[in-house]
């Protein structure tokens, strides 16, 4: 319920400003911000994963230890993209991105605090899969997940996210590897049910990726995401 036009939100009510947006944090390294009134702009240096490893005492009773979380309505940050990691933060603090817990967390981090943080969970092992008992309906998953299905016009998955479900952060694609299957699934139904994103690429590409697959398929990628090695 909560996440119900999260992206649709944050995206569509800063349209104008999503491009620079992902230019300067997803893209952006230790110089890549400019000036320019950017909301979103961070100014940091060469990150510390240390000192966000430090930070991350306060994530684990959420995100559990190293990122990895145990709870399946908390996402995993181990392994994540880091750009993809200082964007999300930023969006909380900036409170574009709605959720309550996480724009208060965020409004405590310095842009330092951002960087250092998405090195360190950038570089954690994305921990261990989480169990599927429909090894049927998983098998269902992977074939859409690799494959697609050219007949009714499904993108493979891994044409974008790669074949080990671990994305392209350069890109801005995020890693899906080992997300809990009931988060993937949330995410899945707020990009399929977003109106468009007016050509904004990163949520349009999901979006539209998304319009051919049925409610089955849905929960089978999400089932076969959840459980990649
Ligand atoms: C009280 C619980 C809680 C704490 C503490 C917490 N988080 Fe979160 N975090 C969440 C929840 C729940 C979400 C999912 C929000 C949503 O989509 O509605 C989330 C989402 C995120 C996301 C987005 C992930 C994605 O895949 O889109 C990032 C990044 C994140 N948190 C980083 C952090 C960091 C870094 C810290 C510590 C500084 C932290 N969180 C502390 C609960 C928490
Ligand atoms: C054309 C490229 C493309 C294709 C095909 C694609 N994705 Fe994505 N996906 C993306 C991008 C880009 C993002 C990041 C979106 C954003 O930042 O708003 C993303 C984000 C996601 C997320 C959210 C991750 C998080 O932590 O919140 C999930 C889950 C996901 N994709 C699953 C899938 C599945 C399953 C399929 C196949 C049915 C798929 N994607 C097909 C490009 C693609």
């Amino acid at each position: 319920m909560k996440r119900t036009v999260r992206r649709s939100l944050w995206f569509l009510a800063l349209p104008a400003l999503a491009a620079p947006v992902l230019a300067a944090v997803t893209q952006g390294g230790p110089s890549g911000a400019k000036a320019g009134g950017n909301p979103f702009e961070l100014k940091f240096s060469a990150p510390s994963a240390a000192h966000g490893q430090a930070l991350s005492a306060t994530c684990q009773g959420c995100h559990g230890a190293g990122g990895v979380s145990t709870n399946p309505d908390t996402p995993r940050l181990a392994g994540q993209g880091a750009g993809y990691i200082r964007f999300q933060l930023t969006a909380f603090r900036a409170k574009i991105r709605p959720s309550p817990v996480m724009q208060r967390v965020a409004s405590h981090l310095r842009d330092q605090d951002i960087a250092d943080l998405a090195a360190y969970f950038a570089a954690r092992p994305v921990g261990t899969a989480w169990k599927t008992e429909d090894a049927a309906l998983r098998a269902q998953g992977q074939a859409l997940f690799q494959g697609g299905d050219a007949k009714r016009n499904v993108i493979a998955c891994a044409i974008c996210h790669g074949p080990d479900g671990r994305g392209e952060d350069r890109l801005g694609v995020a890693s899906v590897t080992n997300q809990s299957p009931g988060y993937a699934l949330g995410v899945l139904h707020e990009f399929k049910g977003a109106p468009s994103f007016g050509g904004i690429i990163h949520p349009e590409a999901m979006r539209i990726a998304l319009q051919p697959l049925s409610e089955a398929d849905l929960r089978a990628v999400a089932a076969y995401l959840s459980s990649m090695k």
